[in-house]
């Protein structure tokens, strides 16, 4: 079997969201019968880029689909920083937006990290915020960035306690990379992060237990650079032109020759990817329980 519905090798995170998807709804219902709470969401997206559009339609349509609030504010790609930043201030004061996301990448006017640094860290259901950072990286109650937790959710449901396993993360951006470091550091994992310098990358990727693939770069991790009996992670979304009228979408790992040597794996479509959105709403009734002072949810 090679990558089929029925392949136990692979991490169905499609499933895996639904069934997340599923709680949250369960935990929504029960906070708006026993506190009269119903956890919003704010999304912010400045501009018309494609895919960003798509994303931020799945957003909302999942929000509401789960029972909670949407906000969606779309504004024209020339919008200046300083409006942008006062609608962040309104958003921050509005007891009704528990998470707050601007959909990245900003356009060229805007400087991404003031934004960020402009959102209240109670309500930063991305992550970024450096206040979630720093207490991510020391053991405190930090909002923690949606795709790494969600790989961290798929590496626990396979695998159960992650502790003493060597992990080797390919990437180091803010965003996943180094958030991902700190998760499986904190499950106990022996952590490296590699990146495109390091040194006989194939041979450090050839002692992971816990392979994580970031980089970007469509199937850069090779099948022969996978320990046999490895759980491999591809966090990698690219789109490629295979020949066809519409472009492939591949991961940072090449699926077929990795597939040989592990023993779990994540496909591109409907690994990884589908986690982030459902992270994200998990993340929203977090933050809301948070704000309102009741007891955080086992999600
Ligand atoms: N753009 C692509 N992925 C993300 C994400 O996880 N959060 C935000 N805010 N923007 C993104």
């Amino acid at each position: 079997m090679n990558g089929t519905a029925n392949d136990p090798k692979i991490i169905d995170g499609k499933a895996f969201a639904a069934g997340l998807r599923a709680r949250i709804a369960e935990i929504v219902a029960g906070l708006k019968q026993q506190h009269d709470l119903t956890p919003g969401l704010a999304v912010v997206l400045v501009g018309e880029d494609p895919a960003s559009q798509v994303y931020v339609r799945s957003k909302g349509k999942q929000t509401q689909e789960t029972g909670m609030n949407s906000f969606e504010h779309k504004l024209p790609a020339e919008t200046a920083q300083a409006d942008l930043l006062a609608l962040i201030d309104k958003l921050n004061n509005d007891p009704a937006v528990h998470g707050i996301l601007v959909q990245l990448p900003l356009p060229k006017q805007i400087d991404e990290q003031s934004v960020i640094d402009a959102i209240d860290p109670a309500k930063d259901v991305d992550g970024f915020h450096v206040i979630n950072a720093g207490r991510l990286a020391t053991g405190g109650a930090a909002m923690v960035p949606c795709t790494p937790l969600g790989c961290l959710m798929l590496l626990q449901d396979r695998l159960g306690d992650l502790s003493g396993m060597a992990a080797v993360i390919v990437g180091r951006s803010n965003i996943v990379g180094k958030p991902m470091a700190q998760l499986l550091l904190g499950a106990n994992c022996t952590v490296t992060i590699a990146h495109s310098r390091t040194r006989d990358l194939a041979d450090v990727c050839r002692r992971a237990d816990i392979l994580v693939a970031a980089v970007g770069r469509p199937e850069m991790i090779k099948g022969d650079w996978v320990k046999p009996g490895a759980a491999v992670i591809d966090v990698g979304i690219n789109r490629i032109d295979a020949g066809g009228d519409k472009p492939k979408l591949v991961g940072d790992v090449d699926f077929a020759g990795a597939h040989e040597n592990a023993a779990a794996i994540t496909p591109v479509p409907g690994g990884v990817g589908p986690m982030t959105i459902a992270v994200l709403l998990r993340n929203t009734v977090v933050a809301a329980c948070r704000q309102a002072g009741i007891a955080e949810p086992d999600l």
